[in-house]
Parts: structure tokens; sequence; C-alpha cells
């Protein structure tokens, strides 16, 4: 008899879902995209792909979805290395507006290399006489084509429609072409580097994420805040949140809340609130309190647990590091949070309604 099967299946392993073997595969893919990189004996970032890239006068982000967040964080980073970046949302991105010219960088970061709204920003780009940089998990796609030089993030292929592994391994690559423009390297950055493999296996294994998706499953929204370097973390946990599990769920810069958001608060919107170190954790302490004198319950993403637990209903640990790279061990709980949900809910996580992996249309 025959046995009907999707042959995608066969690569899921012992898995339930590619999401969460791709979670999984984290450590793995920051190991692939940092391997030959970083030269522990002289403290530099080697990425040959950009030898031939003049020093540019400002680098413009532009990217969809997932690859958005990444973009945010890298364009900080940029920032704090007194690069002039800004990020942009391809669809909303006009070259002749910006503007652009050849001392300009254009980055697509884009995991298929294929999303036409990235790929136009990146034609416009080019046409107007940036030098334009492909940041892609794709070789040989679109992208990695139009541009006149690609920095592979090598995160091995990616399923599940929601993107997770790619997205570490987008801010990994970001913080390596970082180091390239600004030609600085922390020995203490390259250091949590090394050790980052490692402290995301810690996070797999000791998260208590699922056990929270049990408490929470019945809430009307998620509301997720995070701050400076984990602001973008705090998007993209809301993003997840909404694709896999189809519930209302939003994510703010934690100063805004204040502004507008604090209105949909009450005791049925779970705050996810990311508290470390690095991105003033005091700061948005003060954030927590004003939603838990909401009714709001609370989970702090955090490197300080001794700091934060008694202020807060649940602690998701994060081992420390050096604070650009915090967000990325903060997201991976996000990211599991989001995937225990969407599994209490019964919901299709690999292939979420109305979503596809790579949208080739604008
Ligand atoms: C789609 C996917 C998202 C992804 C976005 C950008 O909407 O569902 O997960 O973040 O496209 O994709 P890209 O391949 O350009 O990173």
């Amino acid at each position: 008899n025959e046995i009907a099967w999707d042959p995608e299946d066969a690569g899921k392993g012992s898995y339930e879902h590619y999401m969460k073997k791709e979670i999984h595969e984290q450590s793995r893919a920051i190991q692939d995209c940092l391997r030959g990189r970083v030269d522990p004996e002289t403290n530099h970032i080697l990425l040959e792909e950009l030898a031939e890239l003049d020093l540019p006068a400002t680098v413009q982000l532009v990217a969809c979805g997932t690859s958005y967040h990444a973009a945010r964080y890298g364009a900080r980073l940029l920032r704090e290395h007194g690069i002039a970046a800004q990020t942009f949302l391809a669809s909303e991105y006009r070259a002749e507006t910006v503007p652009v010219d050849e001392e300009t960088l254009v980055i697509g970061v884009t995991q298929s290399g294929e999303t036409a709204d990235t790929m136009r920003a990146l034609r416009e780009a080019n046409g107007a006489g940036a030098v334009t940089l492909a940041l892609t998990n794709t070789v040989g796609s679109s992208a990695a084509r139009e541009c006149d030089h690609v920095c592979y993030i090598r995160a091995g292929p990616e399923i599940g429609v929601a993107a997770t592994k790619t997205f570490a391994s987008q801010q990994v690559a970001l913080a390596l072409v970082t180091g390239v423009l600004a030609e600085t390297a922390e020995p203490a950055f390259l250091q949590g580097l090394a050790e980052l493999p490692a402290q995301i296996q810690t996070v797999l294994e000791n998260s208590q994420a699922q056990a929270l998706a049990d408490a929470y499953v019945d809430s009307d929204a998620y509301f997720f805040i995070g701050r400076e370097y984990t602001a973008p973390v705090a998007l993209e946990g809301a993003l997840k949140m909404k694709e896999i599990t189809y519930k209302h769920a939003e994510g703010f810069a934690a100063g805004e809340l204040k502004h507008g958001p604090l209105a949909l608060v009450t005791e049925r919107t779970p705050v996810f609130a990311l508290l470390t170190e690095g991105s003033r954790l005091e700061k948005t302490l003060g954030n927590v309190k004003e939603v838990q004198a909401r009714g709001a319950p609370v989970i702090a993403v955090t490197d300080a647990p001794q700091t934060v637990e008694r202020y807060v209903d649940h602690v998701l640990e994060v081992p420390s590091t050096h604070p650009y790279l915090t967000p990325i061990l903060a997201n991976i709980q996000l990211q599991l949070a989001s995937y225990w949900l969407a599994n209490r809910l019964g919901r299709s996580i690999d292939k979420p309604r109305n979503l596809a992996k790579s949208v080739t249309v604008e």
C-alpha cells in the first residue's frame, strides 16, 4: 500500500513543525553565518564580499516584514558607530525623494531575495546611481543578481512561512557589515559573538514559554514593548504572534505606550516587556508600572531576573551578553511564546492563512 505523504514533511525530522525546527536551528545558523568572518587574532571582521566596497557617506536599508525589523536593528547599530543610516519599508521607498547618489549605500535586506517591493526599491536605487548590497539567504536570487555586492546570511533553508532563524542571521550579518563599514569592532562584542551560539542553546533548553502559553491562550490581545536595541524585537514579537496565532498583537517602542496604545491595555492584554540591561531597563520598568496599573499581566524577557522579578508576573530569562546581541536572544523567547500559543490554538503554524513565504507582487 502506498502511504500518502508530503515530501516537505520528510525534512521535519522529529519536530512537529518546521517553525519549531527552525527556531532550534538558530545556534547552528549563527555559527554558519560567522564562520571565517571574524579573525580572533586581529579582532577584525572579514567580509570578503565587501572587500571592493568603498565606504559610503550614508546608508539606507530597505526591507519588508521581518526583514524590515532586522533592518531597523542594523540601522541603529550603524548610527551607534557614527554612520548615517535610515530604514525604509521597501513599499514606501522612492529613490528620488530620499534622495540617493553614488556615495549612498542601499542595503536590501531580504531572506528570499525575491520580494517584489524590495526588488523595486533596489532597482530604483541602482537606477539613481546608488551602490547596492543584497543581504540575503538565497544564492543566485533576484536581489543577489541585481545588487553590486552580496552578503549571504547563510541561515540554510527556511520552510516555515514565519521567518525565525533568518531574522537572527540577518541581525548577525548586519552587525558584521557594521563592523566592516565602521572599520572597527569592540573586543567585547566579538567575544559576545563567539559565545552567542552556546547562549542561544541555553535559551532553547531552558525556556518557560510553553507554560506561559497555557496561562494566556484566552487573552484578547498581546502587546510587546522594547526600547533602543530591543524596540525592533518588540515589533518582531508582535508580527510573529499575529502571523501564526491570528490574534491581535502590537509592538511599540516602550516610550510610545502613553501616546495612545495605553488606551487598549486591560487585564485581558498581556504585555511582553523587553527589560534588558543594555536597553534602559529602568525606564522600561516605568512603562511596566503603567500597564500594571491598568491590570495587564506582564511577562518580562530579561537578562536581569533578580532586578525585575518582583515587578512582573512571569520571567523569560536570557543570558547576559553584549547589549548589541541581547535582542537576538530575547527574540528567541518571543518566537517560542508565539509558537506555543499557536500550537495551543491548533493553528496552521507552518502555513498561516493568507500569507506566503515570498511575496512576488507589489
Ligand atoms: C513575506 C513573509 C515574511 C517576510 C517578508 C519579507 O511577507 O511572509 O515572513 O518577512 O515576506 O520577505 P523577504 O524574503 O524579503 O525577507
